[in-house]
């Protein structure tokens, strides 16, 4: 896994700032009064500090915004730059400091001036957050290099208040490596081992290979992965840190390590995307990273389907009906819709297994998102407003874009096929809701149950607030704070 840049918390020692040779950040208010440590700063730089802030430039900066002194006369650093945060001003904001600070750093050691500031915490963050790089598949990579220490008072109580949040950050950093890995290494029989060794997290992980799924009639599952020489599995992920009997939360998600359509063939053309296929169960496992890094009081189990879409002479034909696990038939009119066939399997096996008191679904599951939403937001689907409520606060609380959408019977009513219980797509109006739809038929009606279609924000092709281009980690932030909110116990 890319590692974290190292972080750490000391006191504010107004004599480190002369001789630091990266970065020195100060953080000034919208008052523009300079603390006790941007005022050192200042002094050293002979009032530069000062002057930037009484400029026009300072006024027009919006909160989390940077500006750079460079190479300043007195100074060792080769930068200062100036953060523009008040006391009173968002998490959000503060994240976007220190992604700003972060970016600004390159290899160099940066050096925080927070003093109290009330969001040291999350600017921490907010610059980890954004020193990512997916360098695995490059034979000269630059060694990762550079530390970042914040200076603030009372240091250890800033440090507690990060440490979860880098389990969150962790969290994240696997999943977006998980997807930006090309399908040629993350293999299908590569991504179960790995997620095998997170039980040196202290979770409990199952491998399901083809025999055991075969047994437990996982049919249209395997039907994905059958044109596939790499083999199908289902990896289960459980996190007991609740109460013994507390029914869990069940996270599912869609692994297909690579989507070529099938024998329904994707068009050439922007194919290679598809590597990215696996992003919502990348999202599981990055949570369950996440929530076992920080010794959550809550049990969530996380179930990942793991198989690749391939085309041979064995591979599932349009047309083909298959019996799910549930006992439903589906026609396979597309066998480029071949996320649905996986999640139906998973979910039904997540409901009948362990009886969850919810259960939520990640995927990257159409196209339609996209024209719909763009990369702005995932959709998110519910049959339950109290736990969708819920979720759409906690991504709304991280930054993170979801959008609610409708489900209803007349979606419903386009599956219907003339000689199965219902076809796998249901045409090109609301394709997302469809295959929505499709997903709700296997989840029963007193399971509290959201479906996110991440296809539009889980790798993108411009950077993002917390992320470069590439995959974001979308969702691990969220969901985390959803598990803390509402899933934990005190
Ligand atoms: N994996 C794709 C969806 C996707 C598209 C993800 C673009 C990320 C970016 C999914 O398996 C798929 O192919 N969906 C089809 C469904 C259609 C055949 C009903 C689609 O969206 O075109
Ligand atoms: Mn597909
Ligand atoms: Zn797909």
């Amino acid at each position: 896994m890319t590692d974290l840049t190292p972080i750490s918390f000391t006191d504010n020692d107004i004599d480190a700032f002369a001789s630091h040779k990266g970065r020195v950040a100060v953080i000034v208010g919208a008052d523009g009064k300079l603390d006790r440590l941007a005022r050192r700063v200042s002094r050293l730089t002979k009032g530069a500090v000062a002057r930037l802030v009484a400029a026009e430039r300072f006024g027009k900066m919006k909160p989390g915004d940077v500006a750079t002194l460079a190479y300043p006369a007195g100074m060792e650093a080769e930068a200062v730059d100036v953060v523009r945060l008040s006391r009173g001003d968002d998490i959000a904001a503060a994240r976007k400091a220190g992604a700003g600070l972060a970016k600004l750093r390159g290899k160099a050691d940066l050096l925080v001036a927070a003093g109290g500031h009330a969001r040291a915490a999350q600017l921490a963050f907010g610059a980890v957050m954004r020193d990512y790089d997916y360098d695995d598949q490059k034979s000269a990579a630059d060694p990762r290099a550079g530390k970042i220490v914040v200076m603030c008072t009372k240091p250890d109580e800033i440090e507690a208040k990060a440490a979860p949040l880098m389990a969150v950050a962790e969290g994240a950093f696997l999943t977006r490596d998980l997807t930006n890995a090309p399908a040629n290494v993350l293999t299908t029989t590569a991504y179960a081992e790995q997620i095998k060794e997170m039980e040196s997290l202290g979770l409990k992980v199952e491998v399901m290979d083809e025999e055991k799924l075969a047994s437990l009639g996982m049919r249209t599952l395997l039907s994905v992965g059958q044109g596939s020489d790499s083999p199908s599995y289902v990896v289960v992920m459980r996190w007991g840190g609740g109460e013994k009997d507390d029914a869990p939360l069940a996270l599912v998600g869609k692994g297909v390590v690579f989507d070529t359509g099938g024998i329904s063939l994707k068009p050439g053309a922007g194919m290679e995307d598809m590597t990215m296929d696996m992003g919502g169960s990348a999202v599981v496992v990055g949570v369950m990273h996440a929530i076992a890094r920080r010794k959550a009081k809550a049990n969530v189990v996380g179930l990942v389907g793991i198989v690749e879409n391939m085309v041979s002479g064995n591979a599932t034909r349009p047309g083909d009906v298959i019996k799910t696990m549930k006992g439903d038939t589906v026609e396979v009119i597309n066998t480029d819709a071949e996320g649905r066939l996986v999640l139906c399997d998973v979910l039904w096996h997540a409901q009948e297994a362990y009886k969850p008191a919810a259960m939520i679904d990640l995927a990257t599951l159409t196209g339609a998102i996209i024209i719909g939403l763009g990369h702005e937001n995932a959709g998110v689907f519910s049959n339950d407003d109290d736990l969708c409520d819920a979720f759409l606060k906690s991504a709304k609380a991280e930054n993170e874009g979801a959008w609610r959408m409708p489900l209803g019977k007349a979606y419903d009513d386009l599956l219907k096929s003339r000689i199965a219980d219902m076809k796998n797509i249901g045409g090109r109006p609301a394709g997302s809701i469809t295959a929505a739809q499709f997903l709700k038929r296997f989840v029963k009606d007193d399971c509290p149950w959201i479906h996110l279609d991440i296809a539009g924000v889980a790798s993108v092709k411009n950077e993002t607030a917390l992320a470069p281009k590439g995959a974001t980690g979308w969702g691990v932030a969220a969901l985390n704070r959803l598990i803390a909110d509402r899933f934990e116990k005190g």
